[in-house]
């Protein structure tokens, strides 16, 4: 595996690429790298010749400078995790190469049609901002065929969708389903800071999306499928921030105690707290 830490040494490497006649695919990081991450790198690889990891902890997307600079950092092993995973090269550059001062290289944003704004888009303001102009960025410096990005992070992925949509990136988009400990739980950097009772409250989170998506696809409301895990999960002690059947397309909510027999796919999104730790997770539906 070659690193690579500027865009000049990046543009000559994939120059012998594309001389070579070979496609490569591109899969984003903020490093910190869990089996999650090494998914979308394994799924890159399985498509195409050569992969592309990035490794860069993004300031633009951080609405506090604590959370910036608390977030880990563990380079050496995360190398080494994607050497061993078949990726070809790593592009860890500096903030200065990703946002040079002398270069125009932030445009505005696209219309994102809400959907930054709601759920963690509210919670996090200007967040979605940041990660659409740095996907932005690194898919003009990496110019991939393709890019991989995990469906943990839902809401993350409809709206580098809708940004690649609105503006014509040239790169497909491959969503890779979220893994999972044994437990069910997402896999997450975060899970590390959960006290093992904490870790067994927090696979419920996951129980209680299959149990509302079973009781949806079997025609209970959005409302009431959303409040029966809502009560299960505080009885659990887990302390649910949001849990809602949602468009996954949009993020809007779908209506409470709309008859649900006509929609087909819906997406449950849920972030809840155990043990001072704030999990993220969803269940993508789908019926004929
Ligand atoms: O999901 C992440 O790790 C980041 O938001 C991403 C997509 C790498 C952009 O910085």
């Amino acid at each position: 595996m070659e690193t690579v830490e500027t865009r000049q040494q990046l543009a000559i490497l994939l120059a012998t690429w594309e001389a070579d006649g070979q496609a490569w695919a591109f899969v984003p990081t903020m490093g910190a790298l869990h089996d999650g991450h090494l998914a979308l790198c394994r799924a890159a690889a399985r498509d195409y010749p050569r992969v592309v990891a990035s490794v860069f902890v993004n300031p633009t997307q951080f609405d506090r400078a604590d959370d910036l600079a608390a977030y880990p950092r563990q380079p050496a092993r995360d190398a080494e995790a994607l050497r061993v995973v078949g990726v070809d090269a790593l592009f860890s550059p500096a903030v200065e190469e990703v946002y040079p001062t002398d270069e125009e290289v932030t445009r505005a944003l696209p219309d994102l049609g809400g959907l930054d704004q709601r759920y963690e888009g509210a919670m996090r303001p200007g967040h979605f901002g940041g990660v659409v102009q740095v996907v932005r960025r690194l898919v003009d410096l990496v110019r991939p065929a393709a890019m991989y990005m995990g469906q943990k992070d839902a809401q993350q992925l409809a709206v580098v969708r809708r940004a690649a949509r609105e503006e014509r990136w040239p790169v497909a988009i491959h969503a890779v389903p979220t893994v999972r400990e044994s437990s069910g739980l997402a896999m997450s950097s975060r899970n590390a800071r959960l006290s093992p009772a904490g870790l067994a409250r927090a696979s419920r989170i996951n129980a209680e999306l299959e149990r509302a998506g079973g009781a949806w696809l079997a025609g209970a409301s959005p409302g009431s499928a959303a409040a029966a895990a809502k009560t299960a999960l505080g009885d659990a002690g887990v302390e649910v921030e949001y849990f809602d059947f949602v468009d996954p397309a949009t993020f809007e909510p779908l209506a409470p105690n709309g008859l649900t027999q006509g929609a087909t796919k819906a997406l449950i999104v849920a972030a809840a707290w155990v043990d001072g730790v704030r999990l993220i997770d969803n269940r993508p539906l789908a019926r004929d």
